[in-house]
């Protein structure tokens, strides 16, 4: 299958969306506190894409999903459906993913949030999800195969005796919310595909405490842990460059450098 290799265009226009999608990560963190709802949460981020920023929640009826954002908490692995009676508390741990259109341009990042104090296991669990994105983004640039994104990844997250979920895995993304290729968490030594200037991908790890399994819930979409262990996800849209990569989505605060030179 064929990946789509972007123009400078295509380029400006993403980088255009990807400040949008990382400026609702930004703007919703005072108000990730004990006791609002799930819901709540998502109709400031969904008030703000569609008011303020003039763009298109992209999860909202994508597979009749029925909200503007994923939220995802504790023992959800992705794809939590935010709801008015699941209300925030001290020591919960949580996924926002947000994914936009502005122009016809998708781009896609989630991150944790931590609400009050949460326990040692916890925040080492996202801590150490952020530090294999992040370290996966050293590898990034022409010439390198696509697969040494899951070997990095891979190698952290079983050194931290932490467990890498295998059934979802990033994406190609532009004019469409999903497409080639597909980035796997973990290593495959037959995936040979090489990267090249102008792929944009999102790379989305997802980590658990107690083993790598899942389970899909009756509502179609919250997928949990299989023994309800907890679980983290961290993610990027990124583009690869002449040189090493850009962080599509990066935002503020973050202790990464938006460009990543990798030669
Ligand atoms: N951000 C998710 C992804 O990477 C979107 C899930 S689709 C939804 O694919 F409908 F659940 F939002
Ligand atoms: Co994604």
């Amino acid at each position: 299958m064929k990946t789509t290799l972007n123009n400078k265009y295509d380029i400006e226009q993403m980088r255009i969306s990807g400040k949008i999608t990382a400026s609702v990560l930004e703007m919703i963190k005072p108000y990730v506190v004990p006791d609002i709802s799930t819901d709540e949460i998502n109709k400031i981020c969904h008030n703000y894409i569609v008011n303020v920023k003039k763009a298109i929640p992209a999860c909202l009826g994508y597979n009749n999903f029925p909200k503007s954002i994923c939220i995802s908490v504790n023992d959800v692995v992705c794809h939590g459906i935010p709801n008015k009676y699941e209300l925030l508390k001290n020591n919960d741990i949580l996924n926002i993913d947000v994914s936009i259109i502005k122009n016809g341009y998708y781009t896609d990042a989630s991150k944790m949030f931590l609400v009050g104090k949460v326990n040692k296991k916890k925040f080492f669990l996202c801590k150490k999800t952020r530090k294999s994105l992040y370290l996966s983004l050293q590898c990034i640039r022409p010439g390198i195969k696509i697969n040494n994104i899951g070997k990095i990844i891979q190698e952290y997250i079983q050194k931290k005796k932490l467990y890498i979920v295998r059934e979802y895995c990033g994406h190609g993304i532009g004019r469409k919310f999903h497409e080639f290729p597909h980035i796997l968490h973990y290593y495959e030594a037959h995936d040979t595909l090489t990267m090249q200037p102008g792929m944009i991908f999102t790379i989305e790890p997802m980590v658990n405490t107690a083993s790598p399994y899942v389970k899909c819930m009756d509502d179609g979409w919250t997928v949990k842990t299989r023994e309800g262990g907890y679980s983290a996800q961290y993610e990027h849209t990124i583009l690869v460059t002449n040189n090493g990569c850009e962080v599509i989505t990066h935002q503020k605060g973050e202790k990464i450098p938006k460009i990543f030179i990798n030669i």
